[in-house]
């Protein structure tokens, strides 16, 4: 494989999918990863589909210049939005998507109640309403729009009394309630503490960055395209603020 062509690109509107990208490296230490944060534009959950769709081609056209073998969508919001019209328009690249693990949790609490927290547009999508109409004979489904966390996340307080005063009354009523909570936003992982806290100790989340990293080492193998050679990561964003960088590599060794 050319080196040129060589590179996994993981994108998101911001740092949330360092918690996809923690989970390729996982699983495929040996490639070169190339993280794109739309930090300058997050977030996407509260845009209108259009404008996402115009966004992530956006993107995706600036990791192409970069040569790459791979793009995941690591944005749960922009795989509902566009990643049809990705694939659509890439059509000999390999790109995967991630969406919430609302089979996950149905496999492991059949007859269960469960949260699923996404953005509005997440939560209003086609894609969620069908996982949801999909799996609603096997659990309860409660699905849990909380707008404004990716932006405490992208400000670095996802643990932080500000997470905790805007979660607390959009959570609090299923506290006890849930047999578990699907994070179908990337961003949510960084505030596992806060949601706990909220929720009780014991609540079960789960999160869809494992499996989508699983298909993404599928996908590359079946294509004859995983490297094992020295592991690089390379991060970049769009937002002028180097900060912003410096918080992707926090949260990937958090
Ligand atoms: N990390 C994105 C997701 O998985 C957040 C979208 C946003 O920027 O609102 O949905």
């Amino acid at each position: 494989m050319n080196q040129k062509n060589d590179y996994i690109a993981v994108f998101d509107s911001g740092v949330g999918g360092i918690s996809v990208l923690r989970q390729l490296v996982k699983q495929m230490p040996g490639e070169r990863f190339l993280y794109y944060g739309d930090s300058a534009n997050a977030p996407y959950g509260t845009k209108t589909v259009a404008q996402v769709r115009e966004l992530s081609v956006a993107v995706a056209e600036k990791l192409l210049a970069q040569g790459i073998k791979a793009l995941v969508v690591a944005c749960n919001t922009a795989t509902a939005a566009a990643v049809d019209l990705l694939r659509e328009k890439y059509a000999d690249l390999i790109v995967v998507g991630i969406e919430p693990a609302v089979k996950l949790a149905a496999d492991q609490f059949p007859g269960g109640t469960v949260g699923v927290m996404a953005t509005p547009l997440t939560t209003d999508s086609e894609k969620l309403h069908a996982l949801e109409a999909r799996w609603q004979e096997k659990c309860n489904i409660i699905p849990l729009p909380t707008p404004g966390l990716v932006e405490l996340v992208e400000a670095g307080k996802a643990v932080s009394a500000e997470s905790e005063a805007l979660l607390r009354p959009m959570l609090a009523p299923y506290a006890g309630k849930l047999d578990a909570v699907v994070l179908g936003c990337t961003h949510y992982p960084f505030a596992a503490a806060t949601i706990r806290k909220v929720l009780g100790e014991k609540t079960v989340l789960l999160d869809g960055g494992e499996g989508t990293a699983r298909e993404t080492r599928r996908r590359l193998m079946a294509a004859d395209l995983l490297r094992d050679g020295e592991g690089v990561i390379e991060i970049r964003s769009s937002a002028e603020d180097p900060q912003m960088i410096n918080r992707c590599w926090e949260l990937l060794k958090a």
